[in-house]
């Protein structure tokens, strides 16, 4: 069993949604927080909340794509509070449309946060809890999109597919490094997989950068999927909260796979065979008559 109470948690993309989530329950279990956000006074206004009920939390404005600023905020979690516990590599923002229609700003952002904002957690983060010689955990959000390719939502399936392989490679390096004791052993990972939650992912673009920003004007596509991604989101029956508390049974428990929404399961099977049996892909939203697909 992992122990929460006095351990200290790092949050990325924690001003909002699961990051936000993940923060409370932490403080609720008696957890020191370090929050990080690109959005300084989201994230602001977060720690206060936070304080104001009774825990201690410090906030680190960060731009996870930044190399150099993930090592800022790991300093900063040292230099606060002498170690980490426990990672959330959660922060993550996403674009819609055809594939063919997502700009080299698309890629160069969904990538840069989803993808590099992980890699940069894990390459900093892991060799110092591996240091510390204590029980410690890193959690990386990727979706049901890392396990699905559903339509008009490529970059962001290939950043969360990139992520999904990443952490089970990261499972793997662990045991090695641990002599097999990775699930159980002092420093673990899991890998968290929700399905539509409200949160506020669906207007992602208020992170975008002005530098990664687009010139032209959205196509018909990219806003199509973005009414779509709205509608899903807001239908999610699942809270934010609830997926805080799922993760962290799981991170309890020291399993890997965290799929909130196990109803996905037999769309990711039905993938799988289409994999094995050489058949083309099945479009996962035909499966879902609710979740009506663009185009
Ligand atoms: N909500 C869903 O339906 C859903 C489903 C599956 C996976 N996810 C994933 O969950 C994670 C959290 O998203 P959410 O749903 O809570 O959305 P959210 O928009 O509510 O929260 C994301 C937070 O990340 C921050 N952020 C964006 N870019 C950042 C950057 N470069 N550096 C640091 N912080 C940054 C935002 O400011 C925001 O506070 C994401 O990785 C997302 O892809 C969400």
């Amino acid at each position: 069993m992992f122990e929460f109470a006095g351990k200290v948690a790092v949050i990325t993309g924690a001003a909002s949604g699961f990051g936000r989530a993940f923060a409370q329950k932490g403080a609720a279990l008696g957890m020191k927080l370090v929050l990080a956000d690109v959005n300084p006074e989201a994230l602001r206004q977060t720690v206060d909340a936070l304080r104001a009920a009774g825990a201690q939390a410090l906030g680190v404005p960060t731009d996870v794509s930044s190399a150099a600023q993930v090592e800022a905020l790991a300093q900063a979690a040292l230099d606060a509070f002498g170690k980490v516990h426990l990672l959330f590599n959660n922060a993550g923002v996403g674009s819609g449309g055809f594939v063919w229609e997502s700009s080299a700003n698309d890629w160069a952002w969904v990538f840069g946060v989803n993808v590099m904002g992980v890699a940069h957690g894990v390459r900093v983060f892991t060799p110092i809890m591996l240091a510390q010689n204590e029980p410690a955990h890193i959690v990386n959000t990727a979706s049901v999109a890392g396990l699905l390719s559903p339509p008009a939502m490529g970059a962001y399936n290939a950043s969360k597919h990139a992520v999904v392989s990443l952490t089970e490679t990261l499972y793997h390096d662990l045991q090695l490094v641990q002599g097999g004791q990775a699930s159980n052993g002092l420093v673990g990972c899991s890998l968290l997989c929700p399905a539509f939650v409200p949160t506020g992912i669906a207007d992602a673009e208020r992170a975008r950068p002005a530098d990664l920003r687009n010139d032209s004007r959205p196509t018909r596509s990219q806003i199509a999927a973005g009414k779509q991604l709205h509608r899903a989101v807001q239908a999610g029956k699942l809270s934010a909260a609830d997926v805080a508390d799922i993760t962290f049974d799981a991170i309890a428990a020291r399993r890997f796979y965290i799929v909130t929404h196990p109803g996905i399961m037999a769309t990711v099977k039905l993938r799988h065979e289409d994999i094995e049996q050489l058949r083309a892909p099945t479009d996962p939203m035909s499966l879902k008559p609710e979740v009506k697909s663009v185009g």
